[in-house]
């Protein structure tokens, strides 16, 4: 069965066609960072309006790069929700007509239902039962996975998603945005062990996340630090406070992880979405999971982040299982993954 997949949850508007003997046929990409980028943050309406100029030029570059036309297509993968609504009607109005046009099933996909599945992609694959461990902009999640389509939320962030504390703690320190990447580059050159975050929530039992405190800490230590450095210590300060928000960020998901692995008796992890592509956070994992005589698992670099590949595989698992959808169906912003099962 040969899916194509559409993204456009967000500020990526991405295609893929994924086909359930060959694989991955194709893949392409738009980015809308520096459309963004001179607001600090995503802007909805612009995102919307980008996403239905780019969508249709990358389908067609998406079916000549896997060499097929469109009537090669069995099915249609769109993502459905959770994201903006705008954006995600964009999606979900150019995928349903296509498939109506051509005659073929369309099928709405949980964008991270995607990320979940999307270690699938790649040629070693993780083996149910694992726990994933969700880290992106909008969710930080650790969900008892048992098959495809049948998941145990086991914790969540109660406020700030990992990603989002990574944002807005770059933001606060005069990073570009997307800050995540960024304020993990300047970690690099930070001095561990100068400033020490707090674990949140690790004091207790219990799998949620909480990170908004993380920010403010961030905040009150940048804060001294202004009134009293000078112009060249501050630049270095920038630098210690990034290396100890990702240490501080970093081990509170690993000890959040090892109760969840405790918790479930699963010797697998997965680890997907956006913040999965931070070194620290991978080397930390893998460390700890050798340690475990576990195994952990993640998506290349290019798919941890919103992309098409995810949603066109998922959509054909889907659609091979015998799922179907009415023509009625809508865009959620709020959805949540257990309503899956
Ligand atoms: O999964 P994703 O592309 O979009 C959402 O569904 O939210 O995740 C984007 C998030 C952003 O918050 C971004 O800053 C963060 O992932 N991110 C990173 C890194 N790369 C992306 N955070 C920390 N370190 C990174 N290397
Ligand atoms: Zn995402």
């Amino acid at each position: 069965m040969i899916v194509l997949g559409i993204e456009s949850s967000c500020d990526e508007t991405g295609v893929a066609i994924f086909d359930s003997e060959r694989g991955l046929l194709g893949h392409t990409l738009y980015s809308q960072i520096s459309l963004h980028a001179e607001y600090g943050g995503v802007v909805p309406e612009l995102a919307s309006r980008d996403h239905v100029q780019k969508l249709l030029p990358l389908v067609s570059e998406c079916l000549q790069q896997a060499g097929l036309k469109k009537n090669d297509l069995d099915g249609i993968a769109y993502t459905a929700g959770p994201g903006l609504v705008g954006a995600l009607l964009v999606g979900i109005s150019v995928g349903r007509s296509l498939a109506w046009a051509l005659g073929i099933p369309a099928i709405g996909v949980h964008h991270m239902e995607g990320h979940l599945l999307a270690p699938m992609l790649e040629s070693e694959k993780p083996e149910f039962p694992f726990v994933a461990l969700l880290v992106s902009g909008g969710h930080t999640q650790l969900v008892h996975v048992k098959a495809i389509g049948d998941y145990e939320l086991l914790g969540e962030s109660l406020d700030d998603a990992a990603g989002e504390a990574f944002d807005k703690t770059a933001k606060l320190l005069g990073l570009p945005y997307p800050g995540g990447p960024e304020l993990a580059r300047l970690a690099l050159s930070g001095q561990a062990g100068r400033f020490t975050f707090p674990r949140p929530m690790t004091d207790r039992p219990g799998l949620d996340f909480s990170f908004s405190g993380l920010k403010t800490f961030a905040m009150n230590t940048w804060n001294a630090a202004k009134a009293s450095e000078t112009e060249q210590q501050l630049e270095q300060t920038k630098a210690d406070i990034a290396c100890a928000f990702q240490e501080a960020v970093v081990e509170t998901i690993m000890i959040k992880c090892r109760r969840a692995l405790e918790q479930t008796r699963a010797e697998t992890l997965v680890m997907a979405g956006g913040v999965s592509a931070n070194k620290a956070l991978r080397d930390g994992m893998q460390a700890f999971m050798q340690k475990r005589n576990g195994k952990v698992f993640y998506p290349r670099g290019e798919f941890c982040t919103d992309n098409g590949a995810m949603i066109a595989y998922t959509g054909c698992q889907r659609l091979l299982a015998g799922q179907t959808e009415p023509l009625s169906f809508a865009a959620s912003a709020r959805w949540k993954m257990e309503e899956l099962n």
